[in-house]
């Protein structure tokens, strides 16, 4: 199948990329130069276990190939994916501009009648709002499928590749049934909806999970209060199935570049019909307090955090991404430097994502390195790289042994036991 996808981003260029995997000829189309000259040389923007290796395969076998001509991509490509930035807009809506702008372009430069393929996340009714913008300006026929996009950045490559599930929403029996064809080779169900249904599984399964990380930080914030550890307890309500073990770990707030707009973007919807999302709502709430706790925790350990020195260990939203957009570090880091204390920060892949974001602040080379004279240390992402560090050594280079475990990764007894006062969440 010949397929074009627009926005060569964490999900078009890892949708495109493995779409060509799966045998068909994609042309993956950007309007960022410099990204697309880099694609063409091999050289990938974005840190994503896997995407380099199954990209460069499939460029090589020329199966895959970046341009910045739209024109052309769309001439060639029966099926267009839109996989553009859908970001939050002042009043909290998704803004819509770059899908309208590539709907435009198809419609522009369509010469046969296409199926475009809405991967962005967008508000319900959008899939019926872009065949309207790119039938405006042709002539020929133009379906639409909603087919949101669940990978998660880390595991990007694996979660398109073996999905637990495909959603697919078209008004157009012909056009899903075209689309359903291209996912058939992945073992996994494929769900057919309307366009509406499919634009809402996304929203609804991304606040769901937002919730379920509040509610159990709201738990996590009791159990400190009533001696119970919220490992135990998350361990203990896991089991359920009913429940489920994921999502379910206590930290300092969830971040990325989905769950804050996403679940920004559905209250908007609701209120934009006369509906409240009372409970989406207060999970915003909860995570926006959830963020501040490790600073709260350490005010209480010192008179003053002016001038104390603070190591910061991970600064991506999450392990595995160099992507720092609304990551909990920022928030974190920006209130250390209210209270005037003194940052330096390490993460083994996102220091020069910081670097665009941060000021203030230094960096360091690892760890060990972050520790030298400092009066506490938070860790913020749990990347594998931090969870079996020499704590001997640590608390040796350290002013004063306290740390803050914004992730409840270490092992609060053998901290102890090294003179460590540890600070969890929930614990
Ligand atoms: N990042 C995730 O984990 C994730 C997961 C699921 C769904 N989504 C959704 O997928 C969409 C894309 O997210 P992302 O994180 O990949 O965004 P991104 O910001 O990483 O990439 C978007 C890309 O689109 C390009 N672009 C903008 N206008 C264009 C145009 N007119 N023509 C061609 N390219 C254009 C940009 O230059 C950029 O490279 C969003 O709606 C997001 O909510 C993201």
């Amino acid at each position: 199948m010949k397929i074009a996808v627009f926005g060569t981003g964490y999900v078009g260029l890892v949708a495109g990329a493995c779409l060509a995997d799966l045998g068909n000829e994609v042309i993956c189309v950007d309007v960022d130069e410099k990204k697309i000259s880099d694609l063409k040389k091999g050289k990938i923007p974005i840190y994503e276990p896997g995407l380099e290796a199954i990209v460069k395969k499939n460029f090589e076998e020329k199966r895959l190939t970046f341009t910045i001509n739209a024109k052309e991509s769309i001439e060639n490509s029966k099926i267009i994916f839109i996989a553009v930035g859908t970001p939050q807009s002042e009043s909290g809506e998704a803004d819509l501009k770059y899908v309208f702008q590539v709907a435009e372009t198809i419609g522009k430069n369509a010469n046969e009648s296409k199926v475009i393929v809405d991967k962005s996340t967008v508000p319900i009714g959008t899939a019926k709002k872009v065949k309207e913008k790119a039938s405006e300006f042709t002539q020929h026929k133009i379906e639409v499928v909603s087919n949101p996009e669940f990978l998660r950045e880390g595991s990007a490559v694996k979660d398109f590749l073996e999905p637990d599930r495909v959603v697919i929403g078209s008004d157009s029996k012909e056009a899903a049934e075209l689309i359903e064809s291209l996912y058939k080779p992945l073992d996994c169900e494929i769900l057919i909806t309307s366009s509406e249904s499919a634009e809402m599984i996304k929203y609804a399964s991304n606040a769901f999970l937002a919730t379920k990380i509040s509610f159990i930080n709201e738990i996590a914030n009791l159990c400190e209060k009533v001696g119970a550890d919220v490992k135990e307890v998350s361990k203990g309500m896991g089991l359920d199935n009913r429940i489920g073990k994921h999502f379910l770990d206590a930290g300092s707030g969830y971040g990325g570049s989905c769950f804050p707009k996403d679940v920004q973007a559905l209250q908007k919807i609701a209120h934009n019909v006369g509906c409240e999302l009372s409970i989406i709502r207060e999970a915003e709430n909860v995570n926006k307090k959830q963020k501040t706790i490790p600073v709260e925790k350490l005010k209480k350990e010192f008179d003053s955090l002016e001038g104390k020195k603070i190591a910061v260990l991970g600064l991506a939203f999450k392990p595995n991404t160099d992507d720092m957009r609304e990551a909990s570090s920022i928030e974190i880091i920006n209130y250390l430097l209210r209270e005037k204390a003194k940052v330096i920060a390490v993460d083994p892949i996102a220091q020069e994502t910081a670097k665009k974001i941060l000021s203030g602040i230094e960096y360091a080379k690892n760890p060990y390195d972050a520790a030298k004279g400092a009066d506490a240390l938070i860790l913020i992402t749990e990347w594998n790289e931090f969870l079996e560090l020499d704590f001997e050594k640590i608390g040796r280079e350290m002013n004063s042994k306290i740390i803050i475990d914004g992730r409840n990764i270490y092992n609060k007894e053998n901290l102890k036991k090294l003179g460590f006062k540890y600070l969890g969440i929930g614990r």
